[in-house]
């Protein structure tokens, strides 16, 4: 495996590409951005929305062609969900998790049957699919799950509670860790493939969220749960290390996605403070307001650019652990200052929902938590700092 922290950078974006970003820039405007204040009032999870994405590929965007995929790397990946996030975080957030995750465990870990059974339906988005990790009393510290994982005859019982899925209730396909070995630590969870539907699996109601109201989030409990030996991705004991190595990508997605939501907040102050006058002039005539859209635009080129550099390391084979977690600690911090200074710009008006400003507020916030809290992931890049040294 190469690491990242050696390699010299060198990406530029193709014309093919460009179009494509142009196109979903287009369709997330006219499709996504004027619902996104109904179904964050509502909530209401997406369907129709998601059926759309699924026909342009962009449910499926890193499955390749052969499984009924877009077949693109990542880099192109994370330029086309910047756009998807610009217009709503939640439809983001879904597009993240069902590429990002249980598209892209599959492609690395599944049989050829599991393959052919689950990528068609997830790349074209007629069925979505859900990452189940967490625990209500195991969030950081991942290994410490107590779901449970017993041999029956032809499969396994799983027994247990996963918190705050993306998509509970929603989702057809849940992966989830589970312990087979519990005195084994990390080296005794598995991961299986659960179908919505199974008997023994039962939905919490959606937590309510500060923000990204649409992405509906639940618990999801296995009640006895029997799923067949064909359940299980990979294999026993690797799911621990199957779910931290998706987690690298998938938290390179959770940097685009901060990269969106803050450069909607960023263009929405942007032009309300051409327009806005007090004192006689424009409001970004006045150097506070000025230096602050200065600031949030630097943010966002740098928070781009660490994103853009995990996915081109990803796309040629490089292990990105550091560089993912840099991403995405770097961009939803940013998302997370950028989106609260444009409040500040729009003044009373940014803090009511006349503007979309203080949504994009709430909905950036959870990027420094899901995927691994900001202090996750500091520990992370500070473990492999010293992993880096020995290999320079
Ligand atoms: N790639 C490959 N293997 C990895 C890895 C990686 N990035 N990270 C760890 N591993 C392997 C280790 O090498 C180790 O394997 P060995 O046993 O062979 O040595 C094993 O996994 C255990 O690793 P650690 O010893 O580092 O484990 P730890 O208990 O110290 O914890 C952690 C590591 C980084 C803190 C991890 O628990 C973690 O990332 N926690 C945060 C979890 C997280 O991000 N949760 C988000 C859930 S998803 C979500 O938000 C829901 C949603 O729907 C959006």
């Amino acid at each position: 495996m190469r690491y990242g922290a050696v390699a010299i950078v060198d990406f530029s974006l193709s014309e093919e590409l460009l179009a494509m970003r142009a196109h979903v820039r287009q369709f997330a405007r006219a499709e996504i951005a004027p619902l996104a204040a109904e179904l964050d009032a509502e909530p209401r999870f997406p369907r129709d929305t998601l059926a759309k994405m699924g026909e342009l590929g962009l449910l499926g965007v890193l499955t390749p062609e052969d499984y009924g995929g877009a077949g693109l790397d990542t880099l192109s990946y994370v330029v086309l969900l910047e756009e998807i996030a610009a217009a709503d975080a939640s439809h983001a957030t879904i597009m993240s998790v069902t590429n990002g995750l249980p598209q892209t465990m599959l492609l690395r870990y599944g049989s050829d049957e599991q393959k052919r059974r689950y990528l068609p339906r997830l790349a074209s988005g007629e069925w979505i699919g859900a990452f189940c990790l967490s625990e209500p009393h195991a969030g950081s510290d991942a290994v410490a799950m107590t779901t449970r994982a017993q041999r029956v005859e032809g499969g396994y019982r799983l027994n247990g509670t996963k918190a705050w899925i993306t998509g509970g209730g929603e989702a057809d396909l849940y992966l989830v860790m589970a312990k087979t070995d519990p005195a084994a630590g990390a080296r005794g969870v598995s991961c299986f493939l659960v179908e919505g539907g199974t008997p023994g699996m039962s939905f919490g109601r959606p937590e309510r969220k500060l923000g990204q109201h649409a992405a509906i989030t639940t618990t999801v409990t296995f009640d006895d749960c029997v799923v067949p030996e064909t359940a299980l991705l990979g294999p026993e004991g690797q799911g621990f290390v199957i779910a931290m190595a998706s987690l690298d990508g998938g938290r390179i997605g959770i940097a685009a996605l901060a990269v969106g939501v803050a450069r909607a907040a960023f263009e929405a102050a942007r032009d309300y403070a051409n327009e806005r006058t007090a004192f006689g002039r424009p409001i970004r005539r006045f150097q506070a307001v000025g230096f602050s859209l200065a600031d949030m635009d630097t943010q966002i080129e740098a928070a781009r650019m660490l994103t853009y550099r995990a996915a081109w390391l990803k796309d040629r084979g490089y292990r990105v652990t550091r560089e993912a977690a840099q991403a995405k600690l770097f961009a939803s911090e940013a998302a997370a200052r950028i989106t609260h200074d444009a409040i500040q710009v729009f003044g009373g008006y940014g803090y009511t929902k006349d503007y979309p400003v203080e949504r994009y507020f709430r909905d950036a916030r959870v990027t420094e938590i899901y995927e691994g809290t900001s202090e996750i992931q500091r520990m992370v890049i500070e473990r492999q700092i010293y992993r880096d040294l020995d290999r320079r």
